[in-house]
């Protein structure tokens, strides 16, 4: 794999995690300490499992630092994050404009492109990667690929218009990817409904199309009925991997 290994004295305190959880946090705090400047004054927050490790990591950069600091969240879980964390809550549409944005991912290529949207919530994770100066993703060592669609078989998420959903399914099926599926929510008992309130298709491209993921994506964005597709191309500007070692990998 492709990513320059450095090693880091930060040591996760007790409760001992898993290698999974270690990782996760190793990655968050390493790209916290890096990324997270005394002068920033505007932070996106990503969603998922590892960004809370970024907010415990900000959290620790202490009262002084954050107080005149306003956090962006990209969905219900990071607002909870931000208020329970006692840090400011703002909102993009107050500030168009973020100094850096930290996110999670469900997988990234060599080139820094990254499949995310496992939670649902790429399209707010996309505008505040967008909006941001610089915009660095923090996962496990899972994540890390040479081509995407190698670690994360669940494919492509494409959040849909409700309305639009069995139209693009089918443009989905034609563009490459026969099995693209309505994400159902646990126990199948009704489709995913995002925190703006679209489904979310799940589409697995094979390798020879995932090797140009721009083109998937330009693609997928012209039907439609797409709101926003969970490739994020050409935007993160490092990503940060947690290994079992201790080690942690760094792409950018
Ligand atoms: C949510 C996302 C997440 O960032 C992505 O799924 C990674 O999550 P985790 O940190 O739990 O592995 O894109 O829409």
């Amino acid at each position: 794999l492709t990513g320059r290994p450095i090693f880091t004295d930060l040591k996760p305190p007790a409760p001992k995690l898993s290698d999974i959880e270690a990782s996760k946090r190793l990655a968050a705090w390493t790209a916290v300490d890096r990324h997270v400047l005394r002068e920033h004054k505007v932070i996106g927050i990503g969603s998922g499992s590892t960004v809370p490790y970024v907010v415990e990591r900000i959290i620790a950069q202490g009262r002084e630092a954050n107080k005149d600091r306003v956090f962006i969240p990209t969905g219900f879980q990071s607002k909870e994050l931000i208020v329970s964390g006692q840090l400011l809550l703002g909102d993009v549409d107050q500030y168009p404009r973020i100094d850096v944005t930290i996110d999670g991912a469900d997988e990234v290529d060599k080139d820094l492109n990254c499949i995310k949207g496992g939670g649902a919530c790429h399209l707010r994770e996309k505008v505040l990667a967008e909006a941001a100066d610089t915009f660095v993703v923090v996962a496990d060592y899972r994540k890390n690929s040479d081509v995407l669609g190698h670690n994360y078989s669940a494919g492509v998420p494409v959040e849909v218009a409700p309305f639009a959903y069995a139209k693009v399914l089918q443009n989905l099926h034609v563009l490459g990817s026969p099995k693209a599926a309505l994400r159902m929510a646990v126990k199948k008992a009704g489709p995913v409904v995002s925190d703006n309130g679209n489904f979310v298709i799940d589409a697995p491209f094979p390798e020879e199309l995932m090797l140009d993921p721009y083109s998937i994506l330009t693609k997928i964005k012209m039907l439609t009925g797409v709101v926003e597709v969970g490739l994020f191309c050409h935007m993160a500007k490092a990503a940060y991997f947690g290994n079992q070692d201790g080690s942690v990998t760094v792409k950018w």
